[in-house]
């Protein structure tokens, strides 16, 4: 196992060598598609609080999945080891993590995103309406949006997460314990966590209801 293992890092090693630049040059581009794709949430963000003073979005965040992750991925789907594959395989290289305060805010601002004309839709994942079996929920987008090079025009693949606050801070625990090996009374932990994804839900949809009695009451107009 190990062997294998050295091996292929070796293989990994020496292809990263003879295809460093045309690497470089493919994360480039989606760190361009990332900085565009996170300019739209921005962009949506300082136009609803100027009209309607309120900032849906709590925090956007970006990430490049490294040489490492990607590797890992390939080897894991047993799919062959070239920037052409990485490219028509790997649809998280660029991703984006908005957290919103209000599960409504969501749904506003991925349709917001979708209306775009240079936004294409690949796939969705609605893991709010179904939650995953472990209680985890978040609404998932593969995108493709342009990045304008000196010479052409080049679609390039994004993944938008949209979550709550409460929904990220759950993610975050349960990442933090899916790799813990040998946890004591683990099944109790599982299931103690999906009770929290429920509690956590449920706190969520009461917080959006105070929220649409607020603005109901102070007179402001409701934008979802
Ligand atoms: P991968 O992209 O290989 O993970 O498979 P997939 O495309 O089927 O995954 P999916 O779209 O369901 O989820 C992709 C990303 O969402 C993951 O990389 C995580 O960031 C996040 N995610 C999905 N499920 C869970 C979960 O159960 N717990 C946590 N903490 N994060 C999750
Ligand atoms: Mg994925």
């Amino acid at each position: 196992m190990m062997e294998t293992e050295l091996k292929f890092t070796q293989e990994q090693g020496e292809w990263l060598e003879d295809n460093l630049s045309s690497f470089r040059e493919l994360m480039a581009y989606y760190r361009c598609a990332m900085m565009e794709m996170e300019t739209k949430f921005n962009v949506l963000n300082e136009e609803l609080s100027l009209e309607y003073d309120r900032n849906p979005i709590e925090t956007v965040k970006v990430r490049l999945k490294n040489f490492r992750s990607i590797m890992d991925k390939l080897q894991r789907r047993e799919l062959p080891l070239s920037i052409k594959s990485i490219e028509q395989n790997i649809f998280d290289i660029a991703g984006i993590r908005v957290i919103c305060s209000f599960p409504e805010d969501i749904y506003m601002l991925a349709e917001s995103v979708l209306r775009q004309d240079d936004v294409v839709l690949v796939e969705k994942k609605d893991y709010i309406a179904h939650p995953k079996p472990n209680g985890y929920r978040s609404l998932h987008l593969i995108l493709e949006i342009p990045i304008f090079l000196h010479k052409e025009k080049r679609m390039m693949k994004v993944e938008v997460q949209l979550r709550t606050i409460a929904m990220d801070w759950w993610a975050s625990l349960e990442h933090k314990i899916r790799y813990k090996k040998g946890l004591p009374e683990h099944e109790k932990i599982f299931a103690e966590l999906k009770e929290c994804a429920e509690i956590s839900m449920e706190l969520d949809y009461r917080m959006d209801a105070i929220r649409k009695k607020i603005e109901q009451t102070a007179g402001v107009e409701f934008m979802v």
